[in-house]
């Protein structure tokens, strides 16, 4: 070798010994490692005294030096010349690196074979990078929420499949079209707002709700989410809008509030029903059976008059009782059906009269107070609604509170009469009443009806107020 092609040589190596973002080295015929340099260091790991005279297989993971690979890769440079692959690589930690490798076959003037030089990068970083582009791109195109850009002008300059898909527009056909032309027009002037306060950067990010149009002219309701993508020295690249399909739910929420309002009339119907029944079972219990029966008990009295024998006396008189006990057991449900005294003297006299019954009846103390006498102007349905509200209340009291107290109270309010019936129970959770119990819906039903409103105040321990405002 001359002077001059010494001195190349010698450059070679050297340029081959200060590389090092690739690992550039020699193999035998076999693969195994004839020469290392510090690049190769760097990326797998090994020293030269460690690795030369080692094949090179031990560089591929496992799985793939058990399928052949690394002949394979050896077999095609020897081939062909040359053979470059991408792939994960071992470094001497265990650790892996995505590698792109070039194997290139050595060959003496003759044509033999002396061996392969190999180089190899680390892409790991580069790889990552890809791989979170696809990501990026694979959830663009496949997310189920609409994601559109628009310039600076509101013109779209790109919207995945989800967007299009919503609005039935192809990309081609949203090309051009600006947000105006794809927001219902009763919501056209809100959206250039906040468009333009993004672009001009008053604020980074909006959130609301919205009506598009799509292709069809059909409206759209959506929840946009929208923000402004700046570079690095804050100019707009563009706004983008993450947009979620709300039309369905919003159906569904609006038959929810139209079917409990449908529940809330039906609720109404049913109690005005059951006050009618009630009267009208009441009227004829007082017009039939109560006459029948008054005009019974004064014949059997005139013939007791007459009678002599003892035997039938005795028979008559048992009879005449009876009559009696029934009179009575009719009043007092023709009382409960309709009481008496509310049409006749009021609802305070009612209550009154309900409240000493009730106490008879469950041995709770009741105090009933008719402040300024609140009730005397209240119209009749008020006053009925009233009524049975207090009877709920104070049915409620006795079931469930163990109450020893419990205090009714009518009271003249700000043009409202208001009714409340306090116990000194065991109260309970708001949450925690079961469910399916109509007590608590018709009390509300009835004073609603009546124009008024219904609030019950319970915590565990110290009681329940029921309280119910009508307008006189
Ligand atoms: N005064 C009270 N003290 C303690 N708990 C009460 C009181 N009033 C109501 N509750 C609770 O609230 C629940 C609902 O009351 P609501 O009147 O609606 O139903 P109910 O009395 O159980 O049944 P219904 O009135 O339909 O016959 C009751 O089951 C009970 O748990
Ligand atoms: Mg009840």
């Amino acid at each position: 070798m001359d002077m001059r092609a010494r001195a190349a040589d010698e450059q070679f190596r050297l340029l081959v010994e200060s590389v090092t973002d690739y690992a550039i080295f020699l193999l035998d015929p076999e693969g195994r490692v004839t020469s290392w340099n510090p690049g190769a260091e760097r990326i797998k790991g090994y020293t030269a005294a460690e690795i030369v005279g080692r094949h090179f297989s031990l560089f591929y993971p496992p799985e793939e030096r058990a399928a052949g690979a690394p002949d394979a890769a050896l077999g095609r440079a020897e081939r062909e010349g040359r053979s470059q692959y991408e792939g994960w690589r071992v470094r001497k930690d265990g650790t892996r690196f995505w590698g792109d490798v070039v194997i290139s076959a050595l060959r003496g003037p003759g044509g033999e074979l002396r061996g392969f030089a190999k180089v190899t990068r680390d892409m790991t970083a580069r790889k990552r990078e890809r791989d979170n582009d696809l990501l990026r791109v694979a959830m663009f195109e496949r997310t189920p929420a609409g994601i559109a850009m628009a310039d600076a002008s509101g013109r779209y300059v790109q919207a995945n499949p989800a967007f299009l898909r919503m609005l039935g527009y192809s990309a081609d056909e949203l090309n051009g079209k600006t947000l105006g032309d794809v927001t219902h027009p009763g919501d056209a002037e809100e959206s250039w707002r906040v468009f333009t306060d993004l672009v001009q950067g008053r604020r980074d990010q909006a959130d609301f709700q919205k009506r598009y149009l799509d292709r069809n002219g059909q409206v759209i309701w959506a929840r946009d989410s929208v923000a402004r993508l700046a570079d690095a020295d804050g100019r707009l690249r563009c706004v983008v809008a993450m947009v979620e399909d709300i039309t369905e739910r919003r159906r569904a929420h609006e038959a929810l509030r139209e079917s409990e309002a449908q529940l809330r009339a039906l609720t109404r119907r049913l109690v005005q029903a059951e006050e009618l029944e009630r009267r009208r079972i009441a009227r004829e219990l007082h017009d039939r059976v109560g006459q029948n029966l008054s005009a019974l008990n004064i014949n059997l009295d005139i013939v007791l008059g007459q009678l002599e024998d003892a035997e039938s006396r005795r028979r008559l008189e048992d009879s005449l009782a009876l009559v009696d006990a029934t009179l009575q057991s009719i009043e007092s449900v023709m009382a409960d059906l309709r009481p008496p005294l509310l049409d006749e003297y009021g609802l305070a006299a009612a209550l009154a009269w309900y409240a000493e019954e009730y106490a008879q009846r469950t041995g709770i103390r009741v105090d009933v107070q008719n402040a300024h006498d609140a009730a005397r102007a209240l119209r009749p349905e008020a006053a009925v609604a009233l009524f049975r509200i207090a009877q709920e209340a104070l049915n409620n009291a006795a079931k469930h509170s163990a109450a020893k107290r419990i205090k009714v109270l009518l009271e003249d309010q700000a043009n409202e009469i208001v009714l409340s019936v306090s116990d000194d129970g065991r109260g309970f959770a708001p949450g925690q009443a079961p469910r399916g119990r109509w007590g608590m819906t018709t009390m509300r039903e009835r004073a609603e009806a009546a124009g008024g409103r219904l609030s019950v105040e319970s915590s565990l321990g110290t009681g329940t107020t029921v309280r119910a405002a009508v307008p006189p």
